[in-house]
Order: structure tokens, then C-alpha cells, then sequence
């Protein structure tokens, strides 16, 4: 290849595309001048010197070529570019913006009306240990009271937590001595559950527990109204009914009055899908703490006493939002989403 050769290679390329293809071919790792400088060594031994600096010549012309045509395409097409007139009417590219997902926001709601009553936020571990969710709250392993909370067991005995309620045990072992306790703590709990409009295998629940001198059942109930009265507003009613749970005693199931059917049972002439038709919607248990779980963290039941609860956000959020179906809330299903 010749000089000539080269620099008529080099002008050809009538873009920046075109000219990358070029030094590919020419310089490039199997390009014909690197291949030339290769071959150098296998040439006898008086033809060595002088053909490797033919070989070098060639290539460091063919580089100078390569640069002076480089800056000569690249000038033309910026000037190209700057010629194209500027469309400042043009729509411009949307960014999709996110947002709270609607449990999130009733979590937020729920956490903030709690925070104005002096609680504290705890969190505790999603994978748990038997003791903390069974036989820490009073449920042997024998107890009926497991089977309502079926769920999957992990290799070595742990399990999905089935209910926060082991984070009360938790947080009343690291501050037995640090007395008075006022927490609530949220996160997601799992069941061996048949899903339909009202149940999911996963859900939220969040937690609530006081700890002090003199605390009575009724100082459980007017924390209850408070919390639904700030998070479904005023005028939302709320019904203890008596209930069942091996850590409280008593022990109470909470509703509040559904707010698609306002109570009635009835929508259009029909039974009201989301309470089925029976005017209140179960929102969670609660009860004062056992005096057994109390001692089995070490807190003496005779001079302390408490009261604990456990909710479900998401039944919250399909009152607050008029939401029929509970499922919906972890579809992604961004019609239904995009809507909060
Ligand atoms: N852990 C119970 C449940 O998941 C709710 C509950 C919490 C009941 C605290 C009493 C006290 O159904």
C-alpha cells in the first residue's frame, strides 16, 4: 500500500462511521499496516531495517491522515446539527412520576396519629423463631390456636412470622427495665391462606403495645377510637366484641362501621361485597397483655399491666379507598394504582 493509497482510503470516508470502518482496516489490531509491521520480523535479516521503517512511515501517515479527517468530519457534522432549526414546540418526554402506594399511605396515617399519642416506631424480623411467635405469647406447640395461623416452616424451625405480635416480645425483652413501653410497629406477616376478596397468603399488620402502672381495658378502647377516628374521620364507629388469643386477657375483636354500605349491610339492593353484608368490617384483635407473657419477658403482671393490638392496613385502606377487593392492593395493576 502506498502512501497515496492511504490518504485517498481516508478522504473517502464521508462520515464518521465510514472513517471508524476505515482505521479499523488500516491501523486497527488486524488492519493491513498493522499486519505489515508484523511481517517484518519474519523478513531476512538485511531486508529487516529498512522495511520496518517503510512499515513505520506508512502507519504514522496513515494516523496523521486518520486525525486531520476525523476533525474535518466532526466539524461538518456539528455544524450540520447547529444549522437544523430548534424546535422549542416540540413536546417534550414525560417522566413517569411514582408515588405512595395506597397501604403505605395508610400505614403513614395510622403511624402518624400513634406518634401524637407519645409512641415509638419497632420493627422487628420478618423470618422468626417459634418461640418469639408461638410460645413466647402463651401458644404451645400443641395449642389449637396455631392452626388459625397456619403457615409455611422454614428448614431449621423458623417460620414467616404469622403476626407481628412477636415484636412486642421482642421489644419488652430489651426494655423490661426501661418502663413505660408505647409502641406500634408495622411490617408484613404470612399465612397458609386461601385467597379470596378479603384474604391474602401476605399481608400487613400493625402492631400496638403498652406497658405501664395502671393501665385498664378502658384506656385500650379510647385508643382504638382515636386511631380510627383519625385515619376513617369523624363519626366512624367502632365495636369491641369478645374474642379469643392465648397473650391477652380479655381478650376483644375490633370492627369499625363499613364505609361503602355506612353500616347498613346493603349496596344497590344488594349485599354489601366488602362487609358481606353484615355493616362491620373486622379490622384486627386486641386485648390486655397475659400476665403469663408478661413474666415470660421478665416484667412483673403485678405491678405492670398493658394492652396490645393488631391490625390489618389493608383492610383499612380498601375502607378508606372504597376498595371491594384486597387483592387488588398487590396486583400490578397500574389502572388501579395510578388512581391513589
Ligand atoms: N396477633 C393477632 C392476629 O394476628 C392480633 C392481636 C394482636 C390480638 C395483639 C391481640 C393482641 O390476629
Amino acid at each position: 500500500m502506498t502512501e497515496e493509497q492511504i490518504r485517498l482510503a481516508v478522504t473517502g470516508a464521508k462520515s464518521l462511521d465510514q472513517l471508524e470502518l476505515v482505521r479499523v482496516e488500516l491501523v486497527g489490531r488486524k488492519g493491513s499496516l498493522t499486519e505489515q509491521l508484523r511481517r517484518v520480523g519474519d523478513l531476512p535479516a538485511a531486508e529487516r531495517s529498512s522495511a520496518g521503517a517503510e512499515a513505520n512511515r506508512l502507519r504514522l501517515a496513515a494516523e496523521a491522515a486518520l486525525k486531520l479527517r476525523f476533525a474535518e468530519l466532526r466539524a461538518a457534522a456539528t455544524k450540520s446539527e447547529l444549522s437544523t432549526p430548534l424546535d422549542l414546540t416540540a413536546p417534550g418526554v414525560t417522566l413517569a412520576l411514582g408515588h405512595r402506594h395506597p397501604v403505605s399511605l395508610v400505614l403513614d396515617e395510622l403511624i402518624e396519629v400513634f406518634w401524637q399519642m407519645g409512641y415509638q416506631v419497632a420493627d422487628g424480623p420478618e423470618v422468626e423463631t417459634e418461640w418469639h411467635n408461638f410460645e413466647a405469647l402463651n401458644i404451645p406447640e400443641t395449642h389449637p390456636a396455631r392452626d388459625m395461623q397456619d403457615t409455611f416452616y422454614l428448614e431449621g424451625g423458623n417460620l414467616p412470622r404469622t403476626h407481628t405480635s412477636g415484636v412486642q416480645i421482642r421489644f419488652m425483652q430489651a426494655h423490661k427495665d426501661d418502663l413505660p413501653i408505647r409502641i406500634v410497629s408495622p411490617g408484613k406477616v404470612y399465612r397458609n391462606e386461601d385467597e379470596d376478596a378479603r384474604h391474602s397468603w401476605s399481608f400487613y399488620q400493625i402492631e400496638g403495645l403498652v406497658v405501664d402502672e395502671g393501665i385498664s381495658l378502658a384506656d385500650l378502647k379510647g385508643t382504638l377510637e382515636a386511631m380510627m377516628v383519625g385515619v376513617l374521620g369523624e363519626g366512624t364507629k367502632v365495636r369491641l366484641r369478645p374474642n379469643y388469643f392465648p397473650y391477652t386477657e380479655p381478650s376483644v375483636e375490633m370492627d369499625a362501621s363499613c364505609v361503602i354500605c355506612s353500616g347498613t349491610g346493603v349496596v344497590d339492593g344488594a349485599s354489601c361485597k366488602l362487609c358481606s353484608g353484615t355493616g362491620w368490617l373486622e379490622l384486627g384483635g386486641a386485648g390486655m397483655v397475659h400476665p403469663q407473657v408478661l413474666r415470660n419477658v421478665g416484667i412483673d403482671p403485678v405491678r405492670y399491666s398493658g394492652f396490645a393490638f393488631g391490625f390489618g392496613p389493608e383492610r383499612i385502606a380498601a375502607i378508606k379507598y372504597n376498595v371491594g377487593d384486597v387483592r387488588e392492593f398487590w396486583r400490578p395493576n397500574f389502572n388501579f394504582l395510578d388512581q391513589f
